[in-house]
């Protein structure tokens, strides 16, 4: 497992050795660079750069091919996700209706930007294009669930739902 382990060094160590373990799975076998990365992406919910390098390390495939499948396929994430996700869709009508308003007003509220999750990696915020309720425009969706013809006054609210969930489910606890 050689000279790239370092790269590693910085990841959580039960993320780590599930890594290397997707690595010696598939590593031997016909079309293994998808699986590998499939792999990785089902049971860390993304794919750590680290991770890239080690596999490029172990495989021989360059970095730069391994980026190429990571970026077109729409399923893999490059970032941590957190428990929580808030989508703004912004696609056409969603943007004409203000999807930027919303989207700053949730940036300023979390204290991060698109496509970031926050340090206590409760909620991330994506953005995406057009996610078909065009009528409910502008729509943001929260932890799948879709709401419609928001403004940017709601943000709070939907953020304050999260967190009060996510007491409520540590209270239970
Ligand atoms: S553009 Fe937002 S739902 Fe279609």
């Amino acid at each position: 497992m050689s000279a790239v382990l370092p790269a590693l060094q910085n990841l959580d160590p039960e993320l780590r050795s599930g890594i290397i373990e997707c690595i010696e799975h598939w590593k031997d076998q016909e079309g293994n660079l998808i699986m590998i990365l499939h792999e990785i992406q089902n049971r860390h919910g993304f794919v750590p750069r680290e991770a890239s390098l080690l596999l490029s390390g172990e495989t021989g495939v360059p970095l730069a091919r391994i980026y190429e499948v990571l970026t077109f396929y729409h399923y893999f994430r490059l970032v941590a996700q957190g428990k929580h996700n808030i989508t703004v869709c912004n696609g056409t009508a969603c943007y004409l209706k203000g999807a930027g308003r919303l989207l700053a007003e949730l940036e300023s509220r979390l204290g991060i930007k698109d496509n970031q999750t926050t340090e206590d990696r409760l909620i991330h915020l994506e953005t995406v294009r057009c996610v078909g309720c065009c009528g409910l425009s502008p729509v943001v969706v929260v932890d799948k669930k879709t709401v419609g013809k928001v403004f940017p006054t709601d943000m709070a609210g939907i953020i304050e739902g999260i967190r009060n969930r996510e007491e409520k489910e540590e209270d239970e606890e």
